[in-house]
Order: structure tokens, then C-alpha cells, then sequence
């Protein structure tokens, strides 16, 4: 019988939520932490864990069949990838953020300069869509740097608490989107499979209406 891949996030914030989701739904997996792939003991399902921004063309590929991802991730580059159902953690925003000091009254104020970020489609939508432009720097992680070593005018990053835009003196100006955790599947999925995934889908239901 095959088994459902699901991909989950490595590490990271996603991580713990998610395993513990898979716990809730009756999914025992024994992982040592630096295992990249384990099988559940009890259910047809095989866990992979993998970086964020990989998942997308994984899913893409079909080289896993489902995975547990922030809705952001998928926005950025996920074109094509169902999302099945919103899992109610890890919520977050993508934002804009200036340094404190900077007046910021509309989105027009970034025409002609320069903006931090690892979601550089999501910006660009954002600026298209609103008529400005600007100059994109990919930066992958530590974006909220970036104003402070002279590199950008402003960043694009998500937002959870605050603390990180806080302790690096920037202030959130814009929100581009909200995301949350959310299980995203192949459009390349067996019968086989998608039964499988069926059943994990229907015991996600109901933990989280346990939640509420
Ligand atoms: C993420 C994100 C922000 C921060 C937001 O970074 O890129 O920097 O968390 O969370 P907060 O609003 O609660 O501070 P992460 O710590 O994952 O590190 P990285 O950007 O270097 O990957
Ligand atoms: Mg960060």
C-alpha cells in the first residue's frame, strides 16, 4: 500500500505546531530531530521534513503529496497548489516595515527605492498592483537588517509579535497579506492517496473544532 508523504517545516516556528497537529490526529511518528524523513507506526502516512520554500515544488513535483505551510509560503510561489484547509495556528502578516524615524504616509512613498525581502513576488504584486515602483533586494533570512547596515529603505518580511521589527527600530507601515498554517496538497494526487489524505482531512476537522 503507498503511504502519504506530508511535508512538514524542519524547523522553525511551523515545526512544533505541526507535529503536534499530526499528534492530536492520532499520527505517532518517532523522529529524532535530525531524521529528514519518518514513518508513522499506525497510519499509511510518511512525514518529510523539509525547509519552507522548498515545499512548494516539491508539492509542484508531486515528490510529496501534502504538507503543513504557511499560506504566505504558497502566495510567494505556490501557483497551483490547492490549500484544503486553514489550520488555525501560526498566524502571521507580511508586511512593510521603515525605520522609525522615516515618515511613511501611503505605499507611494516606496516609488524609487530600495526594499528588503525573501517574498519578493508578494512585493512586487503588491507594488503593481498600487502603480509604484521599486528596487527589490532577495535577502533569505535577517531582512530586518537590512535598513540598518544601509542596504535598504525599507523591508518586506512577516510580522508575528513584533519583537524582531521592534528590536531593529522599524515600524510596520503596510500589511500586504495575512497568513496561518494551512494543509496545501499535489495537484499531482492518486486515488490512492487522495483517500488517505481524505481520512487525515476529516480527523483535522474535528480536532480543530475540539479546539474551539
Ligand atoms: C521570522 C520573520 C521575522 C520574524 C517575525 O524570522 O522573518 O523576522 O520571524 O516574528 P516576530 O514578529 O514574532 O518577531 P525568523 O526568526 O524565522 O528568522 P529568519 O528570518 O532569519 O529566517
Ligand atoms: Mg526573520
Amino acid at each position: 500500500m503507498s503511504k502519504l508523504r506530508i511535508a512538514v517545516q524542519k524547523s522553525g516556528r511551523l515545526n512544533e505546531d505541526s507535529m503536534s497537529i499530526l499528534k492530536d490526529i492520532g499520527i505517532s511518528i518517532d523522529n529524532g530531530k535530525d531524521q529528514l524523513k519518518a514513518s508513522a507506526r499506525n497510519f499509511p502516512v510518511e512525514v518529510f521534513y523539509l525547509r519552507n520554500g522548498d515545499i512548494p515544488q516539491y508539492l509542484k513535483d508531486g515528490v510529496v503529496d501534502a504538507a503543513i505551510i504557511g499560506e504566505n509560503v504558497l502566495i510567494e510561489k505556490g501557483q497551483g497548489i490547492n490549500i484544503v484547509e486553514k489550520l488555525g495556528f501560526s498566524s502571521c502578516r507580511v508586511c512593510i516595515a521603515v525605520p522609525k524615524s522615516v515618515k511613511y504616509g501611503s505605499v507611494k512613498d516606496l516609488e524609487g527605492k530600495r526594499i528588503a525581502t525573501s517574498y519578493p513576488n508578494t512585493v512586487q504584486m503588491f507594488l503593481d498592483k498600487n502603480g509604484v515602483e521599486a528596487n527589490l533586494h532577495i535577502i533569505n533570512g535577517s531582512v530586518e537588517i537590512a535598513p540598518n547596515i544601509g542596504l535598504a529603505d525599507a523591508i518586506c518580511d512577516i510580522v508575528s509579535s513584533g519583537s524582531t521589527l521592534f528590536k531593529n527600530n522599524l515600524k510596520e507601515v503596510d500589511t500586504i497579506l495575512k497568513s496561518e498554517a494551512v494543509l496545501a496538497v499535489s495537484p499531482v494526487l492518486s486515488e490512492e492517496k487522495q483517500k488517505i489524505l481524505d481520512t487525515i482531512q476529516f480527523r483535522i476537522q474535528s480536532v480543530l473544532k475540539g479546539r474551539n
